[in-house]
């Protein structure tokens, strides 16, 4: 006999069924942080819920996924520390605050730090450090906290971060050090263009970090790769306003090491204070920067769009003698574009050990100039050599 009733109900109970088993997936496979108490009112402070959550994803042998669902969370410094048992998911839909009191976080190195993780996948949410408090305290000459960092990964390997915002860190953005094999993607990174040392990614002695399809725009270097790094791979970032990318500061210590295998391709670069650079001071040093390619990359109003400049000095506290970093093998390939200052390339080597290995290729800068002089390009202490047109006139 058809019982309809029974149908009915058979499927109603189906039907709700597989409603519960959607709703409870997301929450009971992801170490969700609102169920370690965390609370996305941005005022509940949710530090002690994202640790928990972390440590509990870490040391999960099945599903090892952090979640932090929509909502405002504050949370001060957060340890991630590792080693985890499985490569960890960490899965931002919300925005993470730090406290409006710099205070709070600027007594520590870093915000969020990754501390030895061996593969973590860092996906999509928004951070906010709120730096103009820090930022005021430094302008205003008082003493203030050295400043955090907003994410570090430290001693980590195997890194995706992908999709992240960061807004106003204290200082570095995002800080990439003593790690190998991370991945940084469609990252947007934004502080004003007069907050100091507000630098978008800082990569130092790290090897095998690729940065792609990022858009960054700080008050410091849109990237700066510190000593001791190799085979890094930077395309497609749009940098500015900010400082441009940098390698370097080099040779500030005796014993350092160096930096190769670096590419910087099909960028652009729009009213920063220097396009590319290679910046080391004038001091004894046994660091190098070589094998370093720069190509497709478009200069929109820019200071320095290629510069070369063994003579940093910051701040005019300069050591005023001659870099030992050895600068060789650096290549410059199609850079089109205006530069706001007639030396539109620049390269101010070092007396000791003179930049080898130069070569430009299909260079035209111009200067936007309202009297209409010409672009020119400075040499000291430089060789290599030149081909396709180059413009400015070449000074190799
Ligand atoms: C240079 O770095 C790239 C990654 O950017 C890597 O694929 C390549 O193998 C490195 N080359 C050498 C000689 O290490
Ligand atoms: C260089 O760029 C300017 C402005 O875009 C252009 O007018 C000029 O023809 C270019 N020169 C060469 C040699 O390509």
């Amino acid at each position: 006999m058809y019982d309809f009733k029974t149908m009915k109900f058979t499927s109603v109970s189906c039907f709700l069924f597989f409603c519960l088993i959607i709703l409870i997936i997301p929450s009971c496979l992801a170490y969700n942080v609102v169920n370690f108490g965390a609370r996305g009112d941005g005022r509940t402070d949710s530090t002690c819920a994202f640790l928990r959550a972390w440590s509990s994803a870490c040391h999960s042998t099945s599903q090892p996924n952090v979640y932090i669902p929509r909502g405002t969370y504050l949370v001060r410094t957060l340890n991630l520390n590792g080693p985890c048992k499985r490569r960890v998911e960490f899965r931002i839909d919300g925005t993470l605050v730090a406290p409006v009191n710099y205070n709070a976080i600027g007594n520590a190195e870093f915000w969020i730090m990754f501390y030895k993780v061996s593969g973590v996948n860092v996906y999509g949410g928004t951070i906010n450090a709120k730096g103009h408090g820090y930022w005021s305290c430094r302008k205003g000459g008082k003493s203030c906290p050295q400043g955090a960092r907003s994410i570090q990964f430290m001693w980590c390997n195997n890194v995706l971060l992908k999709g992240l915002t960061s807004l106003h860190s204290q200082r570095v953005h995002i800080g990439i050090g003593y790690s190998s094999n991370v991945r940084v993607e469609n990252l947007k990174i934004t502080a004003p263009s007069g907050s100091p040392n507000t630098d978008g990614i800082h990569v130092q002695n790290s090897r095998g970090i690729t940065i792609y399809d990022s858009i960054i725009k700080t008050g410091d270097d849109c990237i700066s790769i510190g000593p001791a790094s190799a085979n890094m791979w930077i395309e497609k970032v749009g940098c500015g306003p900010g400082h441009g990318i940098s390698i370097g500061s080099l040779g500030h210590s005796l014993n350092e090491d160096g930096v190769a295998n670096i590419t910087v391709a099909n960028s652009v670069f729009t009213k920063t204070q220097n396009g590319v650079r290679i910046k080391s001071w004038a001091r004894p040093s046994g660091g190098f920067a070589t094998n370093i390619m720069f190509r497709n990359l478009v200069m929109r109003n820019v200071g320095n769009p290629i510069f070369i400049d063994q003579n940093y000095c910051p701040h005019n506290v300069c050591p005023r003698q001659s870099s030992g970093v050895k600068v060789s093998d650096v290549t410059f390939k199609n850079v089109k574009g205006t530069s706001s200052t007639q030396a539109a390339m620049k390269f101010d080597c070092s007396a000791s050990n003179p930049c080898t290995g130069i070569k430009l290729h299909d260079i035209n800068l111009t200067y936007n100039d309202r009297l209409r002089r010409p672009a020119f390009a400075y040499c000291k202490n430089a060789r290599g050599r030149h081909t396709g047109k180059v413009f400015p006139k070449s000074c190799i």
